[in-house]
């Protein structure tokens, strides 16, 4: 048994290491000209979810381990609720637990929140209907169903400790600097064709083996125009921390960018918001510099109907 003055000494010491990590990070030399954009799972990152295997061995720890499934495994788990080829973890790594890849446990202290979105207070388990609706191009499980309870049950299970309204760095993706040039499709074709092309195909559509090795970018089987990697700067910013898988943070800012606006330009499901016409959608929740949706990009009408796959499809998960 520790008495309370060695755990305190304890708790001194951690804090003391975690200190000088964080100057030796910020002392750390930068190359020329570039913006500084914290890597998040470096020295910075001190909360460690725990392990879903280590929750108890009874109906709740049951539900946290179906809740992980379910973010891994999310077609298996819930076929009648995916439209395409993704899973949570394609965007929410590490089965949502990687820091600046919006992980479920930074996430679920915030929550019931107001989202500009919908208009409206947000539960924990409305938030991620919305990710089963736009991201997985899906029909959303009901509220209180065992899917979301599952789901919710994972994330507070790992946030145990965090404290209620809790706003940590880890949550989302880190900020992102403006391009120092405007972004711009074809440098980013470039940029895909060299980066992602090997793992996400020349076409986007990824790569499955029986299930999905490397996840689609843009087609039939990706995220639909409604979702948040739809959005230039979300896109930018999750690439840059997270992407080429196993080189996260080599990409430059301007990069970045451009190979985002390069996805973000491909045709991809209809917004499930659609409404009497391309345009009419455009202006009711595409109207701003980050969307494509409903303009011409090289002969592709992106968001037109008679070139656009429809939304909310199972579509060969
Ligand atoms: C070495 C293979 C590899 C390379 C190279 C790579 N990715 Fe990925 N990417 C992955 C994998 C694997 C995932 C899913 C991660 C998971 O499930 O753990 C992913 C996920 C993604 C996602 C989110 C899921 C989706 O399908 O929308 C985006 C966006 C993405 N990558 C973009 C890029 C971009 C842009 C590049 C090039 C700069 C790139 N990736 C390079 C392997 C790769
Ligand atoms: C194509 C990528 C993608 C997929 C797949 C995806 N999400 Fe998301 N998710 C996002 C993005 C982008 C955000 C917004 C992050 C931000 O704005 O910081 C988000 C946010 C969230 C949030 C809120 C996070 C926060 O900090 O407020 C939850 C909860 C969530 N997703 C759950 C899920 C669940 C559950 C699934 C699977 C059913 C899923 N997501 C699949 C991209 C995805």
């Amino acid at each position: 048994m520790q008495t309370a003055m060695q755990r305190s000494a304890i708790l001194a010491g951690g804090l003391g290491l975690f200190l000088g990590c964080a100057l030796m990070w910020l002392a750390r030399p930068v190359p020329d000209g570039e913006p500084v954009v914290a890597p998040l799972d470096a020295e910075a990152d001190v909360f460690a979810p725990p392990l879903a295997a280590d929750a108890p061995q009874d109906a709740w720890g049951a539900a946290v381990r179906r809740g992980e499934r379910l973010i891994q495994n999310t077609a298996a788990e819930a076929p009648a609720h995916v439209g395409n080829g993704l899973a949570c973890r394609n965007c929410h790594l590490d089965g949502g637990r990687k820091a600046g890849a919006a992980p479920l446990w930074a996430a679920y202290p915030n929550f019931p929140a107001f989202r500009a979105k919908n208009q409206t207070i947000n539960s924990f388990q409305k938030r991620a209907q919305d990710c089963f609706l736009y991201s997985m191009n899906g029909v959303p499980p009901a509220l209180g169903s065992d899917e979301l309870n599952a789901i919710e049950a994972y994330a507070a299970y790992m946030a145990q400790g965090l404290r209620l309204g809790e706003s940590l760095p880890e949550r989302g993706f880190p900020k992102i600097a403006a391009p120092p040039l405007p972004f711009d499709e074809g440098r980013g074709a470039v940029v895909y064709a060299e980066q992602c092309a090997a793992c996400h195909g020349e076409d986007g559509a990824g790569q499955t083996l029986g299930e999905t090795v490397y996840p689609p970018l843009w087609g039939a089987r990706s995220y639909n125009w409604g979702a948040g990697m739809a959005t230039i700067d979300k896109a930018a910013a999750f690439i840059r921390a997270n992407m080429p898988q196993g080189m996260e943070n080599s990409l430059s800012v301007q990069q970045a960018w451009d190979v985002a606006v390069f996805i973000d330009s491909q045709h991809r499901p209809q917004d499930p918001r659609f409404k009497d016409s391309v345009a009419a959608t455009r202006a009711a929740h595409h109207d701003n510099g980050f969307s494509r949706y409903g303009t011409e990009v090289d002969g592709r009408k992106l968001g037109d109907p008679g070139q656009t796959p429809p939304s909310g499809f199972a579509v060969g998960n």
